[in-house]
């Protein structure tokens, strides 16, 4: 029997709340429809899959019955991001070359000065009565994660790196815009300039190689494929972009919402604050001592527990396949939710109260707690996400105090959920 269809409008069906908060349409949907159901938007027609046992099932048969291909090979195509499609064996393979290039010990190894670039970009936030909290954490995000993987900043083509970005995910993944918007002179020549800047900066690594620690550039550079063989360059430019790819949206959206949280709940900024003095007691903030902030780690896993930046993972059905009573057919497009446990009470108690003392070791451990997602294309990015958020939080209420005014949240999705460009503060040093 086919997956029942939720109640939605003729034509657009479920796709305005499907571009506002998507979390939350996916959450009440859940509630009233159970753990798999259909939705349209406007004309794409995806199977949602939703629950413990959803992500359980994307853990364990993911591999054999889904394909990442139509939703992700658009960033294969036009940007050469090759694992988010690989399968198998491949897949293992390149997971493990990108892993060496995307790993904390690389920010350790850059600490100092992505420490410095962090305080660069927050020290241009005073002085504006709205500043526009997405954008500017989108810069920060690119500018410490270009530092961190290359050495260098990206700020220069921070424009051209976000429009072309975007608009490949607005394509290819939330389906917003018919294919034919690749086309668009504007984005090909922006995709022009990326490709050109992603092989520059390894032509120039290859002539005046660092010597230090090996970075994401230094491994993609040498990268070969399961076989020993050297990957295409495509898939080596691609690789060197994947670090700023994952951070202008991603990262971003968990900053932004994490000042939220903090504005909004003045118990949680005030133990932070804190939490951050004490650790800045010694004069400043070493890479060692990110270990030893309970309350800040607290506040990154319960701000992306209520506001997942990435909330499922959008697969194709390759094999007819059954699942809670009901039939997915192959080409069924599907949307594993893999964050509605995060919201639902027999996993998370009181779930619509802000709480970052939660036990999230164990929520992870019963992928009930999936930020990052599950299974074997779970984020290569998450370790080096957590300390980063903790870090960056740190300099922030260190450094600044903020007023936010008083509007409630819009959550939209440009193309991941994020507080949209209505959410401004206004930044003061402290
Ligand atoms: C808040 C920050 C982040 C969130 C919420 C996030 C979330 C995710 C999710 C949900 C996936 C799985 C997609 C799927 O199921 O197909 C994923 C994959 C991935 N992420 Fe992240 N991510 C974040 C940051 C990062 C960062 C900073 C990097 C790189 C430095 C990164 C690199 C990757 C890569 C390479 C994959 C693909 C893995 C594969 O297909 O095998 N992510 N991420």
């Amino acid at each position: 029997m086919k997956p029942p269809g939720a109640p939605g409008l003729p034509v657009l069906g479920n796709a305005l709340r499907m571009m506002g908060d998507v979390q939350q349409f996916l959450v009440d949907t859940h509630r009233q429809m159970g753990p798999i159901f259909r939705v349209r938007a406007l004309n794409q027609a995806f199977v949602i899959m939703a629950g413990e046992r959803a992500n359980r099932f994307l853990l364990e048969r993911g591999d054999e019955v889904f394909s990442s291909e139509e939703s992700f090979g658009g960033l294969n195509r036009e940007f050469g991001m090759r694992v988010h499609v690989l399968r198998g064996r491949p897949h293992r393979h390149l997971r493990k070359v990108l892993a060496t290039g995307l790993s904390r010990e690389l920010l350790a190894a850059r600490w100092d000065d992505v420490v410095a670039e962090t305080e660069r970009a927050l020290g241009e936030w005073p002085g504006q009565p709205a500043l526009p909290v997405v954008d500017r954490c989108q810069r920060l995000a690119a500018a410490q994660l270009s530092v961190a993987f290359t050495g260098a900043s990206s700020a220069a083509r921070f424009d051209t790196l976000r429009s072309a970005f975007e608009l490949v995910l607005d394509v290819t993944i939330a389906g917003k815009w018919p294919p034919v918007a690749l086309k668009r002179p504007a984005y090909r020549r922006a995709r022009a300039e990326i490709h050109e800047f992603a092989r520059a900066a390894l032509a120039e690594r290859a002539a005046q190689p660092r010597g230090e620690t090996p970075d994401l550039l230094d491994r993609a550079l040498e990268a070969t494929d399961e076989n020993g063989k050297i990957y295409p360059l495509e898939v080596r430019a691609g690789m060197a972009l994947q670090g700023y790819f994952a951070g202008i949206n991603t990262v971003a959206y968990l900053y932004s919402f994490m000042l939220y949280a903090l504005l909004a709940h003045p118990d949680v900024l005030e133990r932070v604050t804190a939490e951050v003095d004490r650790a800045y007691a010694g004069g400043k903030l070493d890479f060692a001592g990110l270990r030893d902030l309970p309350a800040l780690h607290g506040l990154v896993l319960e701000t992306l527990r209520v506001y997942p930046p990435a909330p499922g993972s959008a697969r194709t059905a390759i094999a007819d396949f059954d699942f809670e009573g009901f039939r997915v057919e192959r080409g069924q497009r599907v949307l594993v939710a893999t964050s509605v446990p995060h919201q639902l009470a027999e996993h998370f108690p009181d779930p619509e109260r802000f709480d970052i003392d939660r036990d999230f070791v164990a929520g992870r451990r019963a992928s009930v707690y999936a930020p990052f997602s599950v299974g074997s294309h779970t984020c290569l990015g998450a370790g080096m996400t957590e300390v980063l958020a903790v870090a960056t939080m740190a300099m922030l209420v260190r450094g600044l105090t903020f007023t936010m005014p008083d509007r409630p949240l819009r959550i939209t999705a440009t193309p991941g959920p994020n507080p949209g460009k209505r959410f401004t503060v206004a930044a003061a040093r402290r």
